[in-house]
């Protein structure tokens, strides 16, 4: 019987074709953004944790592997972290993954002996974290002209 696919880094690099692949799918092609966007440095930084959940189908031999859900953690200095590059593919939106990989990152700032966790959310996402315990600090950028964004912060 298969395991359901557990939340960790990406290992190979199919696993981190499928990780990039949401993250654009997902936060960059719907604003017609160039192949590559969805990467940044702080990616290959030491201390930077990804967090990727695979489809069940991913886990056959030789299969391709896909991507449901990603999220990225970026240590800030003292004692903070940034969550980044949230993604939930549309089909498996608002089924609990996004929650999931959250709680992952929380769990593994903590281990890292993190104290608090700020983000920018997109407005139509500002919800999803306040439910998971997030409280709005300010307005922040907006995105590609068009996407406001909020300061979020929660301590750990
Ligand atoms: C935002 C996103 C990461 C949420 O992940 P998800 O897997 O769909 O969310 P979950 O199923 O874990 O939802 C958890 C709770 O938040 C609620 N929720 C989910 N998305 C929400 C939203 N955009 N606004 C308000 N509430 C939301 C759910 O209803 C659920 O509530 P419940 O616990 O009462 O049932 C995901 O939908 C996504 O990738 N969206 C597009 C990209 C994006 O905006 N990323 C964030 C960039 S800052």
């Amino acid at each position: 019987m298969p395991v359901a696919p557990a939340i960790r880094p990406p290992r190979t690099p199919a696993e981190w074709a499928a990780y990039y692949r949401l993250r654009y799918a997902v936060l960059r092609a719907p604003w017609q953004q160039p192949p590559g966007s969805e990467r940044v440095p702080a990616d290959d930084e030491p201390g930077t944790m990804h967090a990727l959940l695979l489809a069940d189908a991913s886990l056959a031999a030789n299969a391709t592997p896909e991507a449901l859900a990603v999220g990225m953690l970026q240590p800030t200095g003292a004692g903070q972290g940034q969550i980044r590059f949230m993604a939930v593919a549309s089909a498996a939106a608002g089924t609990g993954l996004g929650s999931r990989v959250v709680a992952w990152l929380e769990e593994q700032a903590r281990a890292a002996g993190l104290r608090e966790i700020v983000l920018h959310s997109r407005e139509a996402a500002v919800g999803f974290y306040e439910r998971l315990g997030y409280v709005v600090v300010e307005p922040s950028h907006t995105l590609f002209g068009v996407i406001p964004h909020f300061l979020m912060r929660k301590e750990l």
